[in-house]
């Protein structure tokens, strides 16, 4: 593909465009005035931090103070009562099935009003405008919608496309920088689990900052690899690899996030944990050498993200958790790994035993 401003995901009918860069703001505003102009509903959900830091950038788009809705930001939001409120304030603006949701903000955001999108009305259209690292080379892109429940992460949610995402790297300006850091942990995954050269070229690379001029084709890397995995196997239904290989580390970090409670860990942070007892499970089964951990490592270290658990977290509890995930089939965990770096795998019926003692290793009691 020449044009680097834009790529596909290819979906049959269903297939989008990722506008990447300084013009993709334009193009979305084009995409709001098309919409007005037939005259379909638009509105607009975000988070207060976003609001906040991208005041500027969010008039900019035009939506009237009615056409918003503007959530607590935080993990906390993928809940059912921001869920039912957001329902019942489309229905009170009257929002009819020609309208469309844009959703402004980070995974949590998106993944939210992604939901909203795929169940008001049995569904509207939607757009993607990710503000967050994580969000324009993970979340935004590939469908995942969903909340979450008290028992666990991500237990309610639809496959819901996008229409188009539209990834402006200078809104990352605003990000803290433990939220990049964050986003760097699915950066560094993807290089673990389908592209050993991205994952050599950020060791090769003085550490990313949000204005590095490499950081755009990083995340459009990311968006490439995103794209072709979810081309290939968009619901997870694939028996041998697919879709859910992008699940590296993310047994363990839904684990984490369920027991330290939501927002105690940062997601990204989470998934960092994560993709070291995979590592590790990896080289227990005799595929990889130590080296591939220490360089993981060293990785996730440049990043100053954590390797393991911070507090007591307990490991009957975290393997509780672990039990409740998706992926398992016939009450067996199924956890991702990897056959080496940059090719993972999925590894059926891991013993609990095995599971026990990765987590004494990151630091759970
Ligand atoms: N759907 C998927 O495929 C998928 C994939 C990965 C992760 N996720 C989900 O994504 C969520 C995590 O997403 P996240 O890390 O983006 O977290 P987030 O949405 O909570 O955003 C992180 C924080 O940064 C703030 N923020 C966002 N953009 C900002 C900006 N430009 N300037 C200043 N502040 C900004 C937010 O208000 C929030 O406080 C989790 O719920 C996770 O489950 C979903």
């Amino acid at each position: 593909m020449n044009d680097k401003s834009k790529l596909t995901v290819s979906l049959g009918e269903q297939s989008y465009p990722i506008h990447i860069g300084a013009g993709s703001f334009d193009v979305l505003r084009q995409t709001i005035a098309d919409l007005r102009a037939a005259r379909c509903p638009v509105a607009l959900i975000t988070d207060t931090r976003v609001a906040a830091a991208q005041a500027t950038v969010l008039e900019s788009l035009g939506f009237e103070p009615r056409e918003r809705f503007i959530v607590p930001n935080g993990e906390g939001s993928k809940s059912i009562e921001q869920y039912s409120a957001l329902l019942e304030w489309l229905a009170g603006n009257e929002v009819s099935r020609d309208g469309a949701i844009f959703a402004f903000g980070g995974g949590v955001v998106g993944d939210l009003a992604g939901f909203v999108a795929a169940s008001y009305l049995r569904g509207l259209r939607f757009y993607q405008i990710p503000t967050t690292l994580l969000a324009m080379v993970d979340s935004s892109v590939g469908g995942k919608t969903g909340i979450n429940l008290s028992s666990g992460k991500n237990l309610v949610g639809a496959f819901w496309q996008p229409e188009a995402v539209f990834i402006e790297t200078a809104t990352l300006g605003t990000l803290p920088e433990r939220e990049f850091s964050a986003g760097m942990a699915e950066v560094i995954k993807y290089g673990m689990l389908c592209d050993h050269s991205l994952f050599a070229t950020l060791e090769g690379l003085p550490k990313l900052q949000v204005d590095s001029a490499k950081l755009p084709a990083i995340i459009r890397r990311c968006c490439e690899l995103k794209a072709e995995i979810v081309g290939a196997d968009e619901k997870e239904t694939a028996s041998e690899g697919g879709r859910a290989l992008l699940n590296l580390g993310h047994t363990f970090a839904h684990a984490i996030e369920n027991v330290a409670g939501y927002g105690a860990y940062l997601h990204g942070e989470a998934v960092a944990i994560g993709l070291v007892c995979a590592t590790r499970l990896a080289l227990e089964e005799g595929c990889l050498d130590q080296n591939i951990l220490l360089r993981v490592g060293a990785l996730l270290e440049r990043y100053a993200l954590p390797q393991r658990v911070r507090e007591n977290l307990r490991t009957e509890a975290l393997l509780e958790a672990m039990r409740k995930d998706k992926k398992n089939i016939g009450g067996k965990l199924r956890l991702i790994s990897m056959r080496t770096l940059g090719e993972a795998c999925i590894l059926e019926g891991v013993s609990e035993t095995r599971v026990r003692g990765l987590w004494k290793s990151a630091g759970a009691v």
